[in-house]
């Protein structure tokens, strides 16, 4: 299967998972799509922009605008030229944010602004994820008609043993490429 010329956002939160949007990015790349990846202020404290638009070749967007010379993104466009949004790792916080509209950062409004359909892969620590708040605000999102990637069970960074392991990339880029393949039909 393939995802000739589809137009991907991969939107990235700051969550030690971040390491492996490096690889989901690179496999989107191979199977034939376009990735403009959009990242959290945290998520950049946990894999570089650098990394990344190498791997896209794309410039990364993460802020809303560029102080010193007054360019700025525009989420608009981004939601209208969009495919899919994958937003892997996604943070509770992320989630939450999602759910209730706070739209404080790129990825965010990127979000709110997306007429494609929208993505979702958890990643956090067990507790975080079993919290009724991340419950509630992830059946908020399937409401919305966002697809959830649902985490998996193992060893987490914190050394613990449950559910919330990011999906892997591989796992993630098969599920797109069902979907496609079922809208496409
Ligand atoms: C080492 C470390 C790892 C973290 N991993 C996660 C994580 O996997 N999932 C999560 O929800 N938050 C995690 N956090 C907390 C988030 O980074 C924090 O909530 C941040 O505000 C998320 O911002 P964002 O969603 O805008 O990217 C981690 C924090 C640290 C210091």
């Amino acid at each position: 299967m393939s995802l000739q010329n589809k137009r991907i956002v991969l939107g990235i939160t700051g969550s030690i998972a971040a390491y492996k949007s490096a690889v989901l990015t690179r496999l989107f790349i191979k199977k034939g799509a376009e990735v403009q990846i959009v990242i959290t202020p945290a998520g950049k404290e946990f894999i570089t922009p650098v990394t990344l638009s190498a791997l896209s070749q794309k410039a990364v967007v993460s802020e809303f605008f560029t102080a010193n010379n007054g360019t700025w993104h525009s989420h608009v466009d981004l939601g209208l030229w969009a495919d899919a949004m994958i937003i892997a790792p996604a943070t509770a916080s992320t989630i939450g944010k999602m759910a209730n509209g706070i739209a404080d950062n790129m990825l965010i409004t990127t979000y709110l602004s997306m007429k494609a359909p929208v993505f979702v892969a958890p990643a956090m620590d067990l507790d975080m994820f079993r919290h009724p708040s991340t419950k509630r605000n992830i059946d908020i999102l399937r409401s919305y008609g966002n697809h959830i990637i649902e985490p998996t069970e193992g060893q987490l960074a914190s050394h613990l043993e449950g559910k919330g392991r990011m999906q892997e990339p591989e796992n993630i880029v098969t599920y797109i490429e069902d979907f496609f393949a079922l809208k496409d039909e």
